[in-house]
């Protein structure tokens, strides 16, 4: 076998069949009403203790939207129905010389919201007024109320100690307290799902399911009558944790070299964390075998991105992105044209396994709420994947219509940029509506 036979062969495994995706639809609907029911389920269906905006709420309010290695903090006013974003920083967690990292276990929650409560003390110096505070954390937490949500473990290889099983809205009230800062009084906690569903609702009605597809994926939805208050609530599903999908030998290898094996495994198929991953245990396969031309490599956890997959797949002439990733990033210089396109065949079938395998799980949640697929339904998805990834929404939508068949018509896929910094600051608004 060449080395151009066996990525072609790792395709065909990667490749789900249209029986594979029923399934998948099927047991993700499933896994929703066991988990909402609280039978075992690997879908924890987290209350949010939100519904929707009326889209009435007004006035400013902080965003802290913390998600992924890199923190937004945001200013955001709400008037008539529209959103005026204000002065916003950015900043990492991570600093790219190492001199800091906030997500490594020798970091204390304390250091990490510290350094967070010091860029929101610079953002609310010049308020005259207390401004109220919503915060985004997208993590799975046990939410409690709609201000108290307990971490119940770290997501995305963050390993920061002390957070797990704490308050983090207590975490960022003390860190505030300890930098003295009084004029920002946090309101709500939400995870970003949560956030697209509610910045969509508020700036087009009607929508009912959020989801990101980006470095994670996870998807909320609105529950017509939640069983703890038997009215409408969000729920945020941690679809990320579905592990109704048949892994491939590929999918095992990532899933034994991640942080946390066992879990997470849908997203570790999906999401744009992981999908390097997925091609490198490919190639790593390729290794085994001798097959790999000019000879073994080694290549650690990262080396191919989200960014790098997109450039493999560049409609380009004599596959120049496919090349261009070859050489810098796997030190595979001088693969041929029929190697290269057998390259980029191999980031097909893992980007579009991943665009097939959420819009099955679209369709799942689609079924649970309307059977007969009788209305129309939007659900808004933000995330780097949906957004630039060559392809992914043209996946998702095929992985929609090859399950729901017509029914497929009324159903869009919209792209609702920054929901989880906006749908923060309407949380928080929404909180302080109902005191
Ligand atoms: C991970 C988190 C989840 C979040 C998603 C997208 O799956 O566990 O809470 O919504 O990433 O950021």
């Amino acid at each position: 076998m060449s080395f151009s036979e066996l990525l072609e062969a790792a395709c065909t495994k990667i490749n789900p069949t249209p029986e594979s995706l029923q399934n998948v639809a099927a047991g993700f609907e499933e896994a929703m009403r066991a988990g909402l029911a609280g039978r075992p389920s690997s879908l924890p269906m987290l209350p949010s203790y939100i519904a929707r905006p009326t889209g009435a709420e007004r006035g400013e309010a902080l965003a802290v939207d913390f998600g992924g290695t890199n923190v937004r903090i945001l200013n955001v006013r709400l008037e008539d129905g529209k959103v005026r974003p204000g002065e916003s920083v950015r900043f990492s967690l991570k600093d790219p010389d190492g001199a800091y990292d906030f997500t490594r276990a020798e970091t204390r929650a304390e250091e990490l919201f510290d350094h967070i409560a010091g860029q929101i003390a610079n953002l609310a110096a010049g308020a005259s007024a207390p401004l109220p505070l919503g915060h985004t954390f997208s993590f799975p937490c046990r939410q409690e109320g709609i201000n108290r949500a307990v971490l119940l473990f770290w997501t995305k290889e963050f390993r920061t100690s002390g957070v797990e099983g704490k308050d983090v809205t207590a975490l960022l009230s003390e860190a505030l307290e300890r930098r003295g800062v009084r004029n920002v009084r946090p309101r709500a906690i939400i995870n970003d799902t949560v956030g697209t569903l509610l910045a969509a609702a508020y700036l087009y009605r009607g929508v009912e399911i959020g989801s990101i597809c980006g470095t994670g994926h996870n998807t909320c939805y609105l529950e017509p009558r939640h069983p703890l208050t038997g009215k409408p609530m969000i729920v945020n599903m941690e679809s990320g944790s579905f592990d109704g999908v048949v892994l491939t030998t590929f999918d095992r290898a990532v899933d034994e070299a991640s942080s946390r094996p066992g879990e997470q495994l849908i997203e570790k198929q999906v999401s744009g964390a992981y999908l390097g991953e997925v091609v490198l245990a490919a190639l790593r396969a390729a290794a085994a075998e001798g097959l790999l031309p000019g000879g073994p490599r080694d290549w650690e956890r990262g080396t191919l991105s989200g960014i790098d997959l997109a450039r493999v797949l560049e409609d380009e002439p004599g596959c120049a992105g496919a090349r261009s990733v070859a050489g810098d990033r796997l030190s595979l210089p001088g693969l041929t044209e029929q190697q290269l396109a057998a390259l980029r065949k191999l980031t097909e079938s893992v980007v579009g396994r991943s665009a097939w395998l959420v819009g099955a799980t679209y369709a799942g949640i689609l079924r649970y709420l309307d059977p007969g697929l009788r209305q129309n339904h939007v659900i808004a998805v933000d995330g780097s994947l949906y957004e630039k990834m060559p392809g992914y929404q043209a996946g998702i939508r095929a992985g929609l219509e090859a399950i729901l068949g017509a029914g497929a018509r009324g159903v869009e896929t919209r792209l609702v940029k920054d929901g989880s910094g906006i749908g923060a600051a309407i949380a928080a608004l929404v909180a302080e509506g109902q005191e």
